[in-house]
């Protein structure tokens, strides 16, 4: 279906095409810009150009394709890294150098490419198939084995599945004969619509925290697999920083990095630094996990917002295939931008700060495609009784993490307030944190994790039954800590007695010792969960024999200048995740000093 251009205003267009559905994707002009039609007006369509419209003229032809903007999915998506419309951006930088030029069509993954497909031996010819069963295996990288997925929305009956060997994405591995008895092609990829979420079976219960290995997080404000969460945060509180972190030590078995373009030069940072960055589980390149979507600084703003949903998209695939996947976005901000340039050029009324009135439905929209679910085509399955496919897991999950970048760091604003009420942990940068050069500059007033309870269950099984009391108490001297020192401020510091002279201290060998941590110290930059338990307990433990002391008599003054309270800061990047012994051993050293301070003062009073 051909038709007109009969208006442009920036990103927006208008063509005379009478048939081209909400969500179609079409070519513009000489050039072929990519773009998707998001409104109609009797025989005009509204579309956004995801590629400068610069130069085009009115009257210049416009190609509607018939099918909504749609990702490849397959093997080879690891390591790439994509624009926001998913085309492989090294490939664009060979054929076209450095400046893309608009138009370029390039498929997203590889066809040439042999992959060693290992045909699964749970199929059996003529029977029913459907959905999300895996039709193999590929080794997609040394990190990961890809499960080749009958598409979501495809059954029928298997009539042919190819042989173990190798095979390019253009061959085809099985053929199906559907219910309206037609045969039908499956291969190692296909596609899929961005903005329509992939399938599954059943939502599962998430359970099991994500471990960042950054303390702040996971003793104090922790997340699930499976769960969304946010960081709002001023220019330069260290959100890229944090995503980074999250990026190279989750947990996760896949992570997917959407940059939003905050600034030209923070991409090319970013598509520096990750390829150079080691997994530390495999010590292996991290991008053998990885994958990257980059919207070039070429692309309009529109663009931004497609990028987010062929993130997510990726995401539902790798979890479709039993792994745990995690997603973050940076940022989320630039993203409603695009909306609300968007809703300004098609004259829409602007409800808040100039956002139209879908922002939040939007927001929750995309955060309703995370998630821990028991994955489609597991449940039936004909070789073992049991329904399991021995393979690969039964339950996948996608986790989204998304930077909010408000402008002035005014959390009032709409995209971080209507965000605050959808995610269950929420990571608030705070400014004066940053400029005290403290980070990760998580406030832990302003920050909160819904998930905590069904957390400290897992810390008990698996670290120690008094993390929820550790955690529990140090915040609430964190926050003693506050309020003293407002009275402090007003009054100066002779108000205070001893006791919350030590409370005070006791507050700033957590924040020192546990809750700073640094991204560039390659000791402190991952810790294991035991290691984060037994700084806070450390500190902790130090905290009540002071306050034992104290009441013997001890002088503030003389507890502070004990030498063991300075070690006890520095532990976090003396000891690393392996040399948990040592902080045990350090813990039992600093009792027994208290211990003799503590026969000290009793003889001294005797
Ligand atoms: N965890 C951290 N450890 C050490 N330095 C950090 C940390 N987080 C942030 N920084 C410092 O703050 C700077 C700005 O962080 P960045 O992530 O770029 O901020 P934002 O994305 O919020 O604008 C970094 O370049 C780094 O110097
Ligand atoms: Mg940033």
């Amino acid at each position: 279906m051909d038709g007109n251009l009969t208006q442009i205003n920036g990103p927006l267009v208008r063509a005379e095409l009478t048939e081209a559905c909400i969500g179609e994707q079409v070519r513009i002009g000489k050039l072929n810009l990519m773009g998707e039609v998001i409104g109609r007006e009797g025989n005009i369509a509204l579309i956004q150009v995801y590629e400068d419209t610069e130069s085009l003229i009115l009257g210049e032809k416009v190609e509607a394709l018939g099918h909504p903007l749609s990702v490849e999915l397959g093997p080879g998506l690891l390591g790439q890294i994509f624009d926001g419309v998913q085309r492989p951006l090294l490939d664009l930088v060979q054929i076209s150098g450095d400046y893309i030029p608009r138009g370029v069509n390039i498929p997203a993954l590889n066809h040439d490419k042999k992959w060693l497909f290992e045909a699964s031996q749970n199929l059996e010819m003529d029977s029913i198939v459907s959905g999300g069963m895996s039709l193999g295996t590929v080794k997609e990288t040394e990190l990961v084995t890809h499960q080749i997925l009958i598409p979501p929305n495809c059954s029928g009956t298997l009539i042919w599945l190819a042989e173990s060997g190798s095979y390019t994405l253009n061959d085809p591995v099985a053929r199906i004969k559907n219910e309206q008895d037609t045969e039908e092609l499956l291969y190692l990829s296909h596609r899929w619509p961005v903005r329509t979420p992939r399938p599954f079976n059943r939502r599962a219960d998430a359970i099991a925290p994500l471990i960042t290995g950054q303390r702040i997080f996971d003793t104090f404000f922790p997340l699930l697999k499976g769960g969304k969460a946010a960081i709002p945060g001023p220019f330069g509180a260290g959100k890229t920083m944090i995503q980074q972190q999250i990026a190279r030590w989750s947990d996760a078995d896949i992570v997917i990095y959407v940059g939003c373009g905050e600034r030209g030069n923070e991409l090319v940072d970013v598509l520096e630094s990750f390829p150079q960055l080691i997994d530390p589980r495999s010590k292996r390149s991290l991008m053998e996990r990885t994958i990257l979507v980059a919207n070039t600084s070429n692309m309009p703003v529109v663009a931004r917002e497609a990028s987010i949903y062929v993130g997510v998209t990726m995401a539902e695939y790798y979890r479709d295939q039993g792994l745990d996947v995690v997603m973050v976005a940076d940022s989320t901000s630039r993203w409603a931008e695009a909306l609300r340039e968007v809703a300004g050029r098609l004259g829409q009324m602007p409800v808040e700060e100039g956002y139209p009135a879908y922002l939040a439905s939007r927001l929750a929209a995309f955060y309703e495609r995370s998630g821990r679910v028991h994955i489609l085509g597991h449940e039936k399955n004909n070789s073992d009784p049991s329904g399991k496919d021995p393979a690969r897991n039964d339950q996948g999950s996608v986790t989204l993490i998304g930077a909010v970048s408000p402008p002035g760091g005014d959390f009032s604003e709409p995209v971080t307030g209507h965000t605050k009420e959808i995610v269950q942990t929420f990571w608030a940068l705070s400014k004066e944190l940053a400029d005290a050069r403290h980070y990760p500059s998580v406030s832990w007033t302003e920050s909160f994790s819904e998930y905590v309870s069904v957390t400290a269950d897992w810390w008990l099984e698996n670290v120690h039954p008094d993390w929820l009391q550790l955690r529990t108490e140090a915040l609430s001297l964190l926050s003693q800590a506050q309020e003293l020192m407002r009275i402090v401020n007003l009054v100066g510091p002779e108000a205070l007695s001893s006791e919350q002279r030590w409370v005070l201290e006791a507050a700033d060998l957590i924040k020192e010792g546990v809750l700073q941590q640094s991204a560039l110290d390659e000791v402190d930059s991952y810790a294991s969960p035991e290691k984060q338990f037994l700084l806070l307990q450390m500190m902790l433990i130090i905290y009540h024999q002071g306050e034992s002391l104290i009441t013997l008599g001890m002088s503030v003054q003389a507890l502070k200048e004990l030498p063991l309270l300075i070690t006890a800061k520095r532990c976090k990047s003396t000891y690393s995740s392996e040399q948990t012994e040592n902080l045990k051993q350090f813990i039992i050293q600093i009792k027994s000093d208290f211990q003799k301070y503590r026969l000290e003062y009793t003889q001294e009073f005797l």
